[in-house]
């Protein structure tokens, strides 16, 4: 088999990437390891900054979260018992789009399929050869068939922090990052919102996180340990840690309801060195973790692959090759904005184990200027809405 752009991965990343490439009439392969049914239904955060969706659009991926996705004009910080909101659109003119994660994956996928493009699931990449030559690069992969090679004149990674293209790139320096001393406990609830807007509590039992998924699915999180345990967590216990540190509005409690899912979340920055190699192309999680406060992970791989395909699209059009030299430098400075902004907020709302009281009391003395200082609140609010899409 043969393509211009190898693409491993159907995440976010890859999958958009292939809808962005086939708008500018360059052909892909998509190669996925996992079954769709698996990649369809995998619960991950669902904050789309406004840059996203225009990306989804322009890849027509946008009908079903135009239609279902609910726009966000603020968020809550909550700590010392009250609520502070802070207004996102006020602020910046912007406003963030929630949807759940595996839908945009289910409409992504769609689309791909409906315009004829060639994506295998359940195909496993085992190894990437000939990048830094100048023949065709080969992807090896292996799907019910037995040992395949699909050729192509670029590879991209967008693999996810486990796959094989970062390893295949070679770095010999360690990668920049950092591990926190907690992790993050998620639910999604049968219950409808408990509040209107995303809530980010910050108590000394530690971090909590009120989200939600549709009107009558929510999303919550709460700090934990590291090596904590979903069987450690019965249903009533979670709800009552939640309650704990999140303080309602008006008084009433959070909305229980079913326990449909849970997961713990690792929480992590990590930027790979390299992005490039020859003709070998990190996207996504692939090249950069954040920790997922401030949810930048989708959004940090959709502009990823946006720059990909515009650079993508310079070589098959233009035959000008300055904007894939220029991919990792243009992309790193989007990336540790993100990265910046998503330890700094991790920083701010968790319980450090290890904290003294003086970082304590920096802690609150940033909350209350953040809610205090509109200098401070737009700072927080341009980052959280995400740069605009022609910044860096
Ligand atoms: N061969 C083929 N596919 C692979 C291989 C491999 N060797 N290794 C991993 N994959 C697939 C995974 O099965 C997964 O479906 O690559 C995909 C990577 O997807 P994500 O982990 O979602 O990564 P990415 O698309 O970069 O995600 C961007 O969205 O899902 C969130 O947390 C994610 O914030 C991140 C963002
Ligand atoms: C989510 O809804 O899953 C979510 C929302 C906001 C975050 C992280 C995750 O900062």
């Amino acid at each position: 088999m043969r393509t211009s752009v190898g693409i491993i991965g159907a995440g976010p990343a890859g999958l958009l990437l292939a809808q962005l490439l086939q708008q500018h009439g360059i052909d892909s392969v998509v190669l996925e390891a996992r079954g769709r049914a698996e990649v369809e239904s995998t619960v991950r955060a669902g904050v789309l900054e406004p840059g996203t969706v225009e990306l989804l659009t322009a890849a027509g991926a946008d009908a079903r979260l135009r239609s279902q996705g609910s726009e966000h004009r603020g968020i809550t910080l909550a700590f010392d018992g009250k609520h502070h909101r802070i207004d996102l659109y006020a602020l910046t003119g912007r406003a963030i789009t929630i949807y759940p994660q595996h839908e945009l994956l289910k409409d992504l996928i769609a689309a791909r399929l409906a315009a004829g493009g060639r994506l295998a699931f359940d195909s496993p990449v085992t190894a990437l050869e000939g990048f830094d030559g100048s023949g065709p690069a080969q992807i090896r992969y292996r799907d019910a068939h037995g040992e395949r090679v699909l050729e192509c004149d670029f590879i991209v990674g967008c693999d996810g922090f486990h796959g094989i293209a970062r390893q295949a790139l070679g770095e010999r320096d360690p990668p920049w990052q950092r591990q926190y001393p907690f992790a993050w406990f998620g639910i999604l609830s049968a219950s409808p919102p408990s509040a209107a807007e995303l809530i980010y509590a910050s108590h000394e039992r530690g971090f909590a996180l009120v989200s939600t998924r549709s009107p009558t699915l929510q999303r919550l999180y709460f700090q934990c340990a590291q090596d904590d345990s979903v069987d450690a967590w019965p249903d009533a216990r979670i709800w009552d840690e939640l309650q704990a540190r999140v303080p309602t509005a008006d008084g009433a409690g959070l909305e229980r309801g079913e326990i449909l899912h849970k997961n713990i979340v690792t929480m992590r920055s990590f930027v790979a060195r390299r992005l490039q190699r020859g003709r070998l192309f990190l996207a996504g999680d692939a090249a950069h973790i954040v920790p997922p406060t401030g949810a930048k992970g989708l959004n940090l791989a959709a502009a990823d692959v946006s720059l990909l395909a515009s650079a993508l699209r310079a070589h098959y059009r233009e035959g000008s090759d300055e904007a894939l030299r220029g991919y990792s430098r243009c992309a790193l400075r989007r990336i540790w904005r993100a990265e910046h902004f998503s330890w700094r907020l991790t920083s701010l709302l968790h319980a450090f184990p290890d904290a003294s009281p003086f970082e304590r009391e920096m802690q609150r003395a940033e909350l209350d200027y953040l809610v205090s200082s509109r200098a401070a609140a737009t700072c927080l609010a341009e980052n959280y809405v995400g740069m605009p899409r022609d910044w860096g």
